[in-house]
């Protein structure tokens, strides 16, 4: 099978590993995850994960509680690193060698990340799950999997969801919302689509680095979307006319 992608990132959100949880990971989800990741990994795709933290805590809504906004950003990193810690573990247990790699250094738990070394474990094969975000306030993990993304020069960013792509408008407000298949970083912009954060998807324009949207509650969408098949809302270049 001709590989799409020879190297992706792969953003999961805290929220993916909740499953039917209102807070924490749900084992089953992790191993489902894993199981997914691991089953694309196994036909040679290179993959590095960035992974979210708001199952455990959102720097944002402390923020919004009275908490100093770089200080509840900081204790969201922390929320990664357990995330990538347990998704390590999962994929360990589904067969794929993973380091985990810290934007902020824990040397006891896991690896600082350190770009060249990145590539380096991923060159051998090892699934790499980048935790702590960017290490600094003010950004968001969908930033951090930008970011990353680019520097370790992946071919798409693959942002997992629960939502099955962009859609013209919040489609739980308004019934007539549709979805888009294929959008450009400007329109997602200007509209304010609240697909990635406006950090995020400027970054990705700026680097031409295509993102794509899908619902990873579809079983085997992990699988099919690192396989480059065509599911949920590509963002790239506008087309020209
Ligand atoms: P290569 O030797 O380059 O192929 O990579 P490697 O990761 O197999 O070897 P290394 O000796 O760097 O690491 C061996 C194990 O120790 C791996 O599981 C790493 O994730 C882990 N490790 C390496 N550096 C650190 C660190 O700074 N902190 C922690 N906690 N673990 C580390």
């Amino acid at each position: 099978m001709a590989l799409a992608y020879t190297r992706a990132l792969l953003k999961l959100s805290g929220e993916a590993l909740l499953g039917e949880r209102s807070y924490g990971i749900d084992p089953e989800v992790a191993r489902r995850i894993a199981a997914e990741a691991a089953e694309a990994h196994g036909d040679g795709i290179q993959i590095a994960i960035v992974v979210g933290g708001g199952n455990i805590f959102r720097g944002l809504s402390a923020a919004a509680g009275g908490m100093d906004r770089a200080t509840a950003d900081y204790v969201g990193m922390l929320a990664t690193v357990m995330n990538g810690l347990a998704l390590q573990d999962a994929l360990e247990q589904a067969g794929a060698p993973t380091r985990v790699m810290s934007a902020i250094a824990m040397n006891e738990i896991c690896e600082p990340y350190i770009r060249r070394r990145a590539v380096r474990h991923l060159e051998k094969g090892r699934i790499v799950v980048l935790v702590a975000g960017t290490g600094n306030p003010y950004f968001t993990t969908d930033t951090a999997a930008t970011l990353r993304a680019v520097e370790i020069g992946a071919g798409v960013i693959l942002k997992a969801t629960r939502v099955d792509g962009v859609y013209s408008a919040d489609p739980e407000q308004e019934p007539d919302a549709h979805r888009y298949s294929r959008i450009g970083y400007t329109e997602v912009l200007s509209n304010r689509l609240q697909a990635l954060d406006a950090t995020a998807v400027s970054l990705a324009m700026d680097n031409r680095m295509p993102i794509v949207v899908f619902d990873m509650t579809v079983r085997g969408n992990i699988t099919r979307a690192l396989r480059g098949e065509a599911i949920g809302t590509l963002i790239n270049d506008e087309v020209p006319a």
